[in-house]
């Protein structure tokens, strides 16, 4: 079969989703819609690598293949659908998904309904992610509100500006896996962190640069945020694959380190709920739910939680990410994962689901529909 070139492919849907996000600013006269300002890595970038020379990058079919706004075409989402945040933003009502930063775009009105800086690659450390050379990292990403901040003050000015962004914006949060993956477990390269710290050292490093991170977005007038914890990475199927393990089996190693890591995360939210005045910190525990997703897949209907539905390598498609290449499989909505690393959107629905109307044991100390309505 012969497929396009894959920048030809990915540039028309791009189009055809920033032009709609453009004319769609559903701002009925002085009333505003809530919306989200996204950050993270490649589990809720919408597109911002499209347009950075990155190795990490989505926008080739058959990526996108189930998102209705773009026809089935790549948009620079790695998943065959919506994302997490896509799915959260319709379901608190917001008018429009966050458009991305990197976008042209990105400019006047439309920036009222959200604005992503999601980055696939992207960690909480600057260095995480130089595999991929370009990428976004929390430092940059904040670095980027900093800019949008005073764009909202030129549009609406400063004080309705201030009053938006704490009641009526949520702010999102989903990094820290490439931190691990991508730097610290990284085989054979040595630019990782592993060969200089202790996994001790490294989460206190990933804490404090993470403390700062969303400090500075508090002090940009962020108040309500949600901050995913870090997944189950020893049961995706690029680590199930690379460690040749079995359909139920995962590393330990990385899942140790994620329990490690949330663990910490989940104090310090606490700590910064109590320090920083009329703050909301969630909690999303991304962890239990993609875990439970993952050993009770037939009890939500799945058929498989250890293969990529797209990919090439291996027991479980787990090492050649999804492209034009790729085998795909049949049934989309039956698997867990979509590509070696990432969830299908028929597993990013029940999780986002879960986020929004879920206990304290899933989203605390409320849920996402709670703190909309703060
Ligand atoms: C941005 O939107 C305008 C219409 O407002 C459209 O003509 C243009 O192609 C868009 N640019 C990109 C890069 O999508
Ligand atoms: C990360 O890089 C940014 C941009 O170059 C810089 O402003 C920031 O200080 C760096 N962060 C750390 C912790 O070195
Ligand atoms: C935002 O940018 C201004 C400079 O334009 C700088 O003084 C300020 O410290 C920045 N704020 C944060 C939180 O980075």
């Amino acid at each position: 079969m012969n497929y396009l070139n894959s920048t030809n492919v990915a540039a028309i849907p791009v189009i055809y989703l920033v032009v709609f996000l453009a004319f769609t600013c559903v701002c009925k006269g002085d009333e505003i819609s809530g919306s989200s300002f996204i950050f993270g890595d490649s589990l809720v970038d919408a597109g911002n690598n499209n347009y950075l020379s990155s190795l990490s990058k989505a926008d080739i079919k058959p990526n996108g293949i189930d998102f209705k706004l773009s026809n089935g075409n790549p948009t620079g989402r790695y998943t065959n659908g919506r994302t997490i945040a896509d799915i959260v933003g319709e379901e608190l009502g917001q008018p429009t998904y966050a458009i991305p930063f990197l976008s042209p775009n990105a400019t006047g009105k439309a920036i009222l309904n959200g604005v992503n800086y999601a980055s696939g690659g992207g960690g909480i450390l600057n260095e995480t992610g130089r595999i991929f050379v370009n990428r976004l990292s929390m430092d940059i990403q904040v670095d980027y509100f900093n800019i949008t901040r005073k764009q909202l003050d030129g549009l609406i000015g400063s004080s309705k500006a201030r009053e938006f962004l704490m009641k009526k914006a949520i702010f999102s949060v989903t990094v820290g896996s490439n931190d691990f993956l991508n730097n610290y477990l990284l085989p054979l390269l040595s630019i990782g962190e592993r060969l200089s710290e202790s996994p001790e050292a490294l989460i206190n490093h990933l804490i404090s640069n993470l403390r700062n991170q969303l400090t500075r977005l508090y002090k940009l007038d962020a108040r309500k945020f949600v901050v995913a914890n870090v997944g189950p990475l020893g049961c995706i199927p690029y680590q199930k694959t690379i460690n040749q393990l079995n359909a139920e089996q995962c590393v330990e190693l990385p899942n140790k380190l994620a329990i490690q890591y949330n663990g910490r995360l989940k104090d310090l939210l606490t700590e910064l709920n109590e320090n920083l005045p009329g703050s909301h910190f969630l909690l999303a525990n991304v962890y239990d739910l993609v875990s439970d997703l993952i050993v009770n897949y037939a009890k939500y209907g799945f058929k498989t939680a250890s293969a990529a539905c797209c990919g090439n390598g291996g027991q479980f498609s787990g090492i050649i990410p999804c492209g034009p290449q790729s085998t795909m499989c049949r049934e989309r909505s039956k698997h867990v994962f979509w590509d070696p690393y990432h969830p299908s959107e028929a597993a990013n629905l029940i999780v986002a689901k879960q986020l929004i109307d879920g206990n304290t044991k899933i989203i605390s100390p409320v849920n996402l529909r709670q703190l909309r309505d703060l």
